[in-house]
């Protein structure tokens, strides 16, 4: 039986892939501080005989007591801007001495298969478009963003810098923007922000003009792109974008959602963040060449499944 560890396993993602894996009969070890993430998303997990939970920062776990790990997956740190605004300190440290923790656990188990959740936000607000591995971005280093994007970009050099200095099996998954069951309601980001303002009939609120871009990827392509990238043979060393390249503009992603929830609520502009970025959209050749991969769900019908969880748990409906 393959063993698999997770970090951040409460979270969005973490929690749909330690589904995903004990699905795939996987020995799953989570590890997680609940620092953004929630107790309630393990709940389908916790009874699993193959799932082990680790209530733990990844700063101060021991990595070592867990033996020998076939695939790791680290997905620990604070994703929203409104979560990682909150927490700078945390994002900054789980990325850059977090992720060193585990790379020095892998130098002892260096045959596992290690894929890093990085994400789009290191290309900040990019000039080039859409946005191909190859770019090096335009970020704002010392911005109120910089916590979350330098956290992960110090994480992608360290990365590469241990594969090319003790030949690691490390991979590093630039994710975009991602929705669906699990996300909190308070989360901050803009799926479930317009679900929830909708399905409570309060104003959907659009900052900026809602002209700036995103491509938003349904959470199950999501999974199985992580999936993946851990599985594929020879992918050692490599960067790529996960995302869908579906490519949206905020209001009409506003719109949509007010269509499907059939809500009465209002769409209302306030004034953006800095340093938002204007567009978004991924290049996934290099996925489609390499694993094969390539998103299956539509906005509309992944916005459907998501709207149906959050009436259910936020709801009861
Ligand atoms: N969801 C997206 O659209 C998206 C986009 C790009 C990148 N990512 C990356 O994917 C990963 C998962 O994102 P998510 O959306 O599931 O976020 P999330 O906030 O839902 O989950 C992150 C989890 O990490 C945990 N965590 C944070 N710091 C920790 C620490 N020091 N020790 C242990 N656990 C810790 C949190 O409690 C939480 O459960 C993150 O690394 C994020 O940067 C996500």
């Amino acid at each position: 039986m393959n063993k698999a560890l997770i970090t951040g396993a409460a979270g969005f993602i973490g929690s749909n892939l330690c589904q995903f894996l004990l699905d795939k009969k996987m020995t799953v070890f989570a590890v997680d501080n609940f620092l953004t993430g929630n107790k309630k998303n393990l709940e389908p997990l916790i009874n699993n005989p193959h799932f082990h939970f680790f209530a733990a920062d990844v700063l101060d776990f021991d990595f070592f007591k867990l033996g020998k790990i076939d695939y790791v997956f680290h997905l620990a740190s604070p994703a929203s801007p409104v979560k990682y605004r909150a927490y700078p300190i945390e994002t900054l440290m789980v990325n850059s001495m977090g992720t060193k923790k585990i790379l020095d656990y892998l130098l002892k188990n260096n045959t596992a298969s290690f894929v890093f959740a990085s994400t789009s936000e290191v290309y900040g607000n990019p000039k080039e478009h859409p946005q191909k591995e190859t770019y090096y971005g335009n970020v704002n280093p010392i911005g109120d963003r910089a916590c979350y994007d330098e956290g992960k970009r110090f994480a992608e050099t360290l990365i590469i810098t241990y594969f090319r200095r003790f030949k690691l099996n490390l991979r590093v998954a630039r994710i975009f923007n991602t929705y669906g069951p699990n996300m909190e309601e308070d989360d901050g980001r803009v799926i479930c922000n317009f679900i929830y303002q909708a399905l409570s009939n309060q104003p959907i609120t659009v900052y900026g003009k809602g002209e700036q871009t995103r491509s938003f990827c349904y959470i199950s392509d999501m999974i199985n792109g992580l999936y993946l990238m851990a599985k594929t043979k020879n992918l050692a060393g490599e960067v790529i974008n996960l995302g869908n390249p579906e490519e949206k503009k905020i209001i009409e992603v506003a719109q949509l959602i007010k269509k499907l929830t059939l809500t009465k609520s209002p769409i209302i502009f306030k004034p953006n963040y800095p340093d938002d970025p204007e567009k978004r959209k991924p290049d996934i050749k290099k996925a489609e060449r390499l694993i094969k991969w390539r998103p299956k769900i539509r906005l509309e019908d992944g916005l459907q499944k998501t709207i149906i969880y959050f009436k259910k748990r936020y709801f009861s409906l």
